[in-house]
């Protein structure tokens, strides 16, 4: 009995054609072959598999009767999967791919795969093919460890549930004004003063990460094809900093730490040599712990600098993160100086337009979209719903799912995209289940918009995809928001 249809899956693919005289069937015969550079991906595939199936699902050089396979012609990222009665074939134009394809393939499986011990049902994958490939080939979310602080496990934790939905960049927001959460070796005193216990939001939930930590979880994201992309914000959200080197603020005395939610009132001093030394120390430091391409600098809610000093700090901060070999992103304020080609702007706000955002896209930068009306995870569902906020409005899945990146702003079209983020903001999150809850069911939407065709958006058809993760996240025992908008089985 099947209990799925090949469509059945979030992000909605491209291309689906099915077949239902060729479903194929799971059994504890069935054997799996992976061509060359793809022993991980392999290895993923029976790590999802093996547990709730019992079956031994070994990994052979011939052809398995799952087969990994590449084909560079299909485009990064992009995949085809043909499931016949006799034999799958995932197809990926790279590595990344073939995972997606894996992605799809645990969708098109009933619930009880994600059990972690063997459990008994028809492990049937719907015949047919899908051809499939992203719209953007950025597709993020952010985590701000700041101001609640999540550990290396609650971050992995977090990215297995992420990639399910074909996310490839994690944005973790590392310091504002609460507390600093990543080691500088040549500022010791950041983590020392700021980045222990009591740092967070109301005293709560501080920490940070070593090097080595940080490197780990470099390299679990890896696995699941996730970039990390480092955020240190600059010259606003600083107080952390200034709690730690008090050279670094005006008059050379340090400020109380502080614990509470204000923003825009500390700020890093334009015109200070000691301010540069600053950054570059930091930026060189978190590019040599990066290998993505990306250095996030911030850049946002600078009201404690005068609009000459944002500039200047902008233009001196920008070339820094170019020298040791990153491509900058930050907040679009910060497209109020003209931008070095490779600086990609993050567009936050709630307003129709903005000008600096359009006239960084007309001169050839790349903009994230991560409006805050739509986007901000950190935003209640509705008025009786905890945690969050409401700043930016009440934000309910048909809401997150009911919008174009490419018509949000004037001036800011499709090619100018490089693709959506969804940040969550943490100030009112105290556990890694507020972040599940506020995440869940709205990251699909936004993972859907960023990665399926245009033309194939259908709140009807997602509403219907969406009820069937319920189940699958329960089955998880990743928390979520049962949104009265779906039914939920
Ligand atoms: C922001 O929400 N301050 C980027």
């Amino acid at each position: 009995m099947v209990t799925r249809e090949l469509g059945d899956v979030i992000p909605v693919p491209a291309e689906v054609r099915p077949d239902a005289a060729v479903d194929f069937a799971i059994d504890s015969g069935t054997s799996i072959s992976a061509a060359p550079g793809l022993e991980q991906v392999a290895d993923y595939l029976v790590a999802v598999l093996r547990p709730a199936t019992g079956f031994e699902l070994a990994i052979n050089s011939g052809a398995g009767a799952i087969a990994l396979a590449v084909d560079p012609e299909l485009g990064s990222e992009s995949y085809r999967m043909d499931v016949s009665s006799q034999r799958i074939v995932l197809t990926g134009g790279d590595p990344a791919g073939v995972f997606y394809a894996v992605q799809t393939l645990r969708q098109l499986l009933p619930v009880e795969i994600y059990a972690d011990s063997a459990q008994q049902a028809d492990w049937i994958v719907p015949g047919g093919v899908i051809v499939d490939r992203p719209r953007f080939s950025y597709r993020g979310a952010m985590l701000d460890v700041a101001r609640h602080f999540f550990t290396v496990d609650e971050v992995k934790t977090y990215l297995d549930a992420l990639v399910q939905f074909k996310i490839n960049h994690l944005h973790l927001h590392l310091t504002d004004d609460q507390g600093w959460r990543i080691d500088i070796e040549s500022w010791p005193k950041l983590t020392a003063l700021s980045g222990g216990d009591g740092t967070g939001v109301d005293g709560l939930g501080g920490g940070c990460y070593s090097k080595g930590d940080y490197e780990e979880l470099i390299s679990y994201a890896e696995k699941l094809f996730v970039t990390i992309v480092p955020e240190i914000d600059m010259p606003g959200h600083v107080n952390a900093v200034q709690v730690a080197y008090p050279e670094l603020t005006a008059d050379g005395v340090a400020p109380m730490p502080r614990t509470d939610m204000e923003v825009g009132y500390s700020s890093l001093v334009a015109g200070k040599d000691e301010t540069y030394a600053f950054a570059d120390d930091v930026i060189r430091e978190m590019a040599a712990l990066t290998p993505g391409p990306y250095l996030h600098i911030g850049g946002d809610e600078a009201q404690a600098t005068t609009a000459e000093d944002y500039r200047t700090f902008i233009v001196r901060v920008l070339p820094l993160v170019t020298k040791y070999g990153k491509r900058p992103i930050g907040w679009h304020e910060m497209a109020a100086v003209d931008l070095p080609t490779a600086a990609v702007a993050q567009f936050w706000r709630i307003e129709e337009a903005d000008e600096g955002t359009a006239r960084a896209a007309a001169r050839g930068n790349k903009i994230i979209m991560s409006p805050a009306d739509k986007t901000y995870l950190d935003m209640r569902y509705a008025a009786d719903t905890r945690p969050g906020l409401e700043w930016a409005g009440l934000i309910d899945v048909k809401t997150a799912y009911g919008w174009e990146p490419a018509e949000r702003l004037p001036g800011v079209g499709e090619e100018a995209l490089l693709g959506v983020e969804a940040p969550l903001w943490s100030e009112t999150l105290r556990s890694l289940t507020d972040a599940e809850t506020m995440t869940f069911p709205r990251l699909p939407a936004i993972a859907e918009i960023g990665w399926s065709p245009r033309d194939s958006r259908d709140w009807e058809s997602f509403r219907a995809r969406l009820a069937e993760y319920g189940p699958r996240w329960r089955q998880q025992g990743i928390a979520f928001h049962p949104s009265p908008e779906i039914d939920w089985p």
